[in-house]
């Protein structure tokens, strides 16, 4: 019964899998190849074919012979696939067909003793539609010890973005030697695997364009956890090899696991990695040591001359809150990332979240150190340290990824210093104001020179050459200028994140923009409500055709939100730059405006503990772009109008216009002409045109008294004292009677203490200058721990209600949204002078029941 039952389940496999191949489907998802063989096999519930047996979608030349086939079955043992061999004195061609897309390709070698050949004294090439992977190699002799993990195959891992149909995988034995290969795996991976932007160490964030290139991937580590195996990891199929051996002192760092409900940060995250690599991680060791004073350091031997693609997953699987585990990111020997909170980033705990970095390996260096350590500057309770994952890929340059040391890098020297420089101007932005057109106008011209060139040398049709684009917008003074150049080259923006709409997939969206369905209006145009063809609703912003503003905010907003990704930052779906129109598509924030929920409408007034949940949601946007990216970004233009509500009032910092990235290290400010919003504005920006990040904090206090005022940040109705909410608002806080202005709506329903830390934290945010004022960081911190102080105000009232009056706990209290506070008893509770107080206003709602 049981055989008959497997057997009918193979069978059925089989035809689906001709079924699938049959199809014709546009791309194929996996190819798997058994070489030297017509016989297939069955691993882990997969079938690899073997390469000569007929096949739909293979092509071998030339042709494959019995010859050149190498049956092993001393190697059977280590795998079904290893059993057999292809080998080759001459070149050969395996020829993949409908394969357009992002593939993992693995090379499997296992080897063997057959006839005359000893694998070991095999040399040859491999190149991929012409990027070369593979050069002058030998198979090492100690293979146990090359992987670190004892088994004796091989597997080299590469990822290509393959612009053509066919893949074409050359193999070329060396003059004099032959070649062997046993087995070809090709995954095809989600196309957002490496979309993210990723921060440059010591430099700006850039988006890579792995159209057309290759990565080699040289270690996958899941860090402080046993070995993954490709069948535990089966969209990918990738192995997690075991850090420990990696790591300088293994003692640094202690290995933790926590598998209770671990979920993604980001819900398309999940083929980054599964799962199980956030299950397992290690922290510093010596928990009682208050004081560390170490790093966890990582170990990592890697071809020089190279640029290296380094992806850190983290879960943070202890603490609960932000600010508990606050940690600096060393990229050989330099900060990659300082104050790195992962619950911040990733937005709560058991939160699945990776980070990328890149770097230069110099050409006298084959070591990559990744260190992780306390950030002693925070106010963090822990320094500590915590790391899940860690992949380096290395990138190829001009069309090659093969590494051969000294020997024939010489042919090659004019094309690589001529990368390096350029790689230089873009990344380290000596002098940091590298114009921007000027930039995207050599980057344009080098490419089109190095296609043309790799066209004509080697015909490499499916390869386009080494291309890096920047998040260039901050290095330009005059972005007018800039952005007239990008439009004229074209192609900028379809590089970008983000889906790019058509002019009438928009006028659907809007119908044909009817003034109806408009939701805002801004300095940049009109803001639509619309449903694109998903049903899905997004708000669609469309500039002044006319707006030579809009053009550079347009283009600085698409640069912004294409590398920024956070819970608190509103997300961009797409854009539309057709026909002289500039559109951005947003996700469609359903409560609208803090604004709107705070005055001048006719919206219920939001709570205490909604408008505190509200602030700090911006404050954790606010600090992400603050610290997030690697030099920080200043958001310019803080303001209740750009804090959105989604649909379960979570808030959301939006409009990234007039956003610029931080200063440098070695600047402290960035010089511009003032733009921003008035009655918000920094008054020391406005003096000194210097601009920081905490002019966003200064904003962000005057936001903090609106939302306690309840009014216009400027109001030209009122008396002359009371006009700029900023001055008014200050002026009572520092006589400490805050309480007298605030929103009568709140209706005494607040905890007097946690009003009384609040009014101080604006206050600190106003400060004429800059350094006095608190970091969004520190701000952030505060706020949580007015949260903190309303909850148990708001708690010990329920407990005094419920044991006098007997009725449902707290939790019932929780669920309405500007009800729930109307329940609390405060005039029986036990800090009730101040509710007293306020009832005075006549405004009490208290006691409506
Ligand atoms: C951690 O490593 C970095 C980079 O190598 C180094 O600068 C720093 O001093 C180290 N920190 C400690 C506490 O050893």
């Amino acid at each position: 019964m049981q055989m008959g039952k497997s057997a009918a389940l193979v069978l059925l496999y089989a035809v689906s899998f001709c079924l699938m191949v049959g199809a014709g489907r546009a791309q194929l998802k996996t190819v798997l190849i058994n070489c030297g063989t017509n016989s297939s096999v069955d691993v882990d519930g997969r079938r690899w074919v073997g390469d000569l047996a007929a096949n739909n979608n293979l092509t071998v030349s030339p042709a494959p012979t019995a010859d050149t086939t190498a049956a092993l079955s001393s190697n059977t043992s280590l795998g079904p696939i290893y059993g057999s061999a292809r080998i080759f004195a001459g070149g050969l061609n395996y020829t993949f067909q409908e394969v357009q897309g992002d593939y993992f390709l693995r090379l499997h070698f296992c080897p063997f003793t057959f006839d005359q050949y000893n694998a070991n004294e095999s040399v040859f090439g491999v190149a991929a539609n012409g990027l070369g992977l593979l050069s002058q190699y030998s198979v090492p002799g100690d293979i146990a010890t090359e992987n670190n993990n004892g088994s004796s195959y091989l597997i080299k891992e590469f990822f290509l973005s393959i612009d053509s149909n066919d893949l074409v995988i050359e193999f070329l034995p060396s003059k004099g030697s032959f070649g062997f290969i046993n087995g070809l795996e090709l995954v095809a991976s989600e196309d957002n695997l490496f979309a993210d932007a990723i921060s440059k160490v010591g430099g700006n964030s850039v988006n890579l364009n792995l159209s057309g290139r290759g990565m080699e991937t040289m270690y996958r580590l899941n860090v402080g956890g046993p070995q993954i195996k490709p069948s535990q990891d089966p969209d990918l199929w990738r192995t997690w090899e075991v850090d420990t051996s990696y790591m300088t002192n293994v003692d640094a760092g202690y290995q933790i696991k926590n598998n209770s409900n671990i979920t993604y940060a980001s819900s398309n995250d999940s083929s980054i990695a599964p799962l199980l690599v956030y299950e397992t991680a290690r922290t510093m060791s010596n928990t009682q040591v208050l004081e560390k004073r170490f790093n966890m350091s990582w170990k990592l031997t890697v071809d020089p001359g190279f640029d290296y693609l380094v992806r850190l997953h983290f879960c943070e699987l202890l603490f609960g809150q932000p600010n508990q585990r606050n940690f600096r990111i060393y990229v050989n020997n330099r900060t990659a990332a300082d104050n790195f909170d992962i619950y911040a980033r990733a937005g709560g705990k058991n939160k699945a979240y990776h980070q990328d970095y890149l770097d230069a390996v110099s050409s006298r260096v084959s070591t990559l150190w990744i260190q992780l350590g306390p950030d002693t500057a925070t106010g963090a309770s822990e320094t500590d340290a915590l790391l899940n994952g860690l992949e380096i890929y290395k990138l190829s340059r001009n069309g090659n990824l093969a590494y051969v040391g000294a020997f024939n890098s010489a042919q090659n020297t004019t094309n690589k210093s001529r990368a390096r420089s350029l790689l230089a101007g873009i990344g380290a932005g000596i002098g940091s104001v590298l114009i921007l057109a000027f930039a995207v106008t050599i980057v344009f011209l080098l490419r089109r020179r190095r296609r043309s060139e790799i066209g004509s040398k080697n015909n490499a049709l499916g390869w386009r050459p080494l291309f890096l684009h920047g998040a260039i917008s901050n290095t330009t003074t005059n972005a007018k200028e800039a952005a007239g150049t990008k439009n004229q080259n074209g192609s900028v923006a379809s590089m970008r994140l983000g889906r790019r709409f058509t002019v009438a997939e928009i006028r659907a969206a809007t119908k044909n923009f009817d003034e109806k369905m408009v939701i805002g209006v801004g300095g940049f145009g009109k803001v639509y409500r619309g449903e694109i063809e998903d049903g899905t609703l997004a708000a669609i912003k469309r500039a002044h055709p006319q707006s030579q503003q809009g053009l550079a905010e347009f283009e600085t907003e698409i640069e912004m939100l294409s590398k920024l990704r956070h819970r608190h930052l509103v997300s961009m779906i797409g854009f539309c730059e057709e026909q002289n129109e500039m559109i951005l598509v947003y996700e469609y924030m359903a409560n609208g405006t803090l604004r709107s929920h705070l005055f001048g409408s006719d919206l219920p007034p939001l709570s205490w503990r909604q408008r505190l949940e509200v602030c700090i949601g911006a404050a954790r946007g606010l600090h992400y772009l603050h610290t997030g990216a690697d030099r920080g970004i200043i958001h310019r233009d803080v303001k209740t109008t750009n804090i959105l509500l989604d649909k379960n009032l979570v808030a959301k910092m939006s409009d990234f216009g007039l956003s610029k990235t931080g200063p440098a290290l070695e600047h402290t400010h960035v010089s511009t002409a003032v733009k921003g919003s008035f009655g918000y504005l920094d008054p020391e920006y406005f003096r000194r045109q210097q601009l920081t990040q905490k002019s966003d904090v200064y904003s962000f206090g005057v936001v903090l008294f609106e939302v306690v005022c309840a009014r216009a940040v400027i109001n030209p109705s009122l008396p002359k004292d009371q006009i700029n909410l900023a001055e008014w608002a200050l002026g009572w806080q520092r006589q400490r009677s805050l309480e007298t202005i605030i929103d009568p709506r709140l209706g005494g329903q607040y905890s007097p203490e946690s009003m009384k830390k609040f009014g101080e934290i604006a206050e600190k945010c106003l400060a004429d200058e800059g350094r006095s004022r608190p970091t969004m960081g520190e701000v952030l911190w505060h706020l949580e721990y007015v949260l903190q102080l309303h909850e148990a105000w708001r708690q010990r009232a329920n407990d005094a209600e419920s044991s006098s009056l007997n009725v449902e706990s707290s939790e019932d209290c929780q669920a309405a949204g500007g009800a729930e506070e109307r329940r609390n008893p405060l005039f029986t509770g036990p800090d009730s002078a101040i509710g007293r107080n306020t009832e005075g206003n006549g405004e009490s709602v208290a006691r409506d029941e």
